[in-house]
């Protein structure tokens, strides 16, 4: 047998051969091993290419193209079951990690208003409606504002109610948004119409009901011809609205040194047996009208003021004020 027809048959070897090992890879780890084996530095091929070096020249060109043509079908078949694996493993790919629709989303967690602040919002919309506008006073109070001007002189046993926190001789944490009422009388004449909410400090240990930082809301209307059906009309209505229609409600007198006459206000649930205090109410007392210059003959005016932690408490059954601090989530979830 020449050398050529020894080459040639080996040629055909080696293509049947690689036809059935390529016919059994299966995988993409496989495809590169034959890869190596044949088309490799030092692969099967290259092997060829060497041997043709011995061939007599006049043979050299048949017996290359026989290689060639063995090295690109090579080059062809395993190009293409790399892609058929490749595209295989993709699919599985995608398959695992593929978007399911049916899992649960992940929730951002954005957090809602403390019920506190619900409270108060709610609270305030009621009164705005009314056409009372917004106004603010600062915590931290001249004694003047917080006690003087409201007709609670220095030794006015009203004094003694409030264990306040003094931050030098003259001034003190507010014991109540009362203040307020004095500050937007200055600033203003008569018509004065507005609801004033905010943080009060007492010096209380906490307990079921008492918490050294809570929240009032103040009301004030100040102008000619107001009256106390005017105080108990506001009061109604808005007693109507926050607690419903089918709670009682009441006027107990009662004394305060910035209103006279004073009025506790009480409500009662649908199906219970206690008064419970909601408010303190009254008509605006002259004297405080004189302390901002205004004459008490041209002008009347009413005030109340309660507390938004009690509000809280009755709307929602709460038993203790100390709930609303603990920043436990079990609880403020609920609102
Ligand atoms: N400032 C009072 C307190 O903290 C509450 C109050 C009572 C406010 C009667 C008023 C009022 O405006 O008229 O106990």
């Amino acid at each position: 047998m020449s050398q050529l027809d020894a080459l040639l048959d080996k040629i055909q070897d080696l293509k049947e051969e690689s036809k059935a090992n390529l016919e059994e890879v299966e995988s993409l780890q496989e495809c590169e091993e034959l890869r190596v084996k044949y088309l490799g530095r030092n692969g099967e091929i290259q092997e060829l290419f060497d041997e043709l070096g011995d061939l007599p020249d006049e043979d050299k060109a048949e017996a290359g193209k026989g290689i060639n043509k063995l090295k690109s079908f090579l080059q062809d078949r395993i190009e293409e079951k790399k892609e058929k694996f490749k595209r295989r493993e993709k699919e599985k790919k995608l398959k695992q990690e593929g978007i399911d629709v049916t899992l649960p989303g992940r929730s951002r967690g954005v957090g809602k208003r403390h019920v506190i602040t619900q409270v108060n919002d709610e609270l305030t919309t009621i009164f705005k409606r009314m056409g009372f506008s917004l106004a603010l006073g600062p915590e931290v109070e001249s004694d003047y504002y917080n006690f003087e001007a409201l007709n609670i002189p220095e030794l006015h046993p009203a004094r003694d109610e409030w264990d306040s926190l003094y931050v030098d001789d003259e001034h003190l944490l507010r014991t109540h948004t009362s203040p307020v009422q004095i500050r937007e009388m200055e600033s203003q004449e008569p018509p004065v119409k507005i609801i004033c909410p905010g943080k009060c400090y007492r010096r209380d240990t906490p307990d079921a009901t008492h918490y050294p930082v809570f929240h009032q809301v103040e009301l004030l209307w100040v102008d000619e011809n107001l009256t106390f059906a005017n105080l108990k009309y506001v009061i109604r209505s808005f007693v109507e609205e926050f607690f419903g229609p089918e709670f009682s409600m009441r006027f107990r007198a009662d004394y305060f040194p910035f209103t006279e006459p004073s009025a506790e206000v009480d409500v009662m649930r649908p199906d219970g047996e206690d008064w419970l205090e909601i408010m303190g109410s009254g008509m605006v007392d002259p004297n405080v009208l004189e302390a901002v210059d205004y004459d008490p003959e041209t002008y009347q005016g009413f005030a109340l003021g309660l507390g938004v932690e009690r509000m809280a408490m009755l709307k929602y059954g709460i038993d203790d004020i100390r709930l609303f601090y603990r920043n436990d989530l079990r609880f403020l979830d609920q609102f």
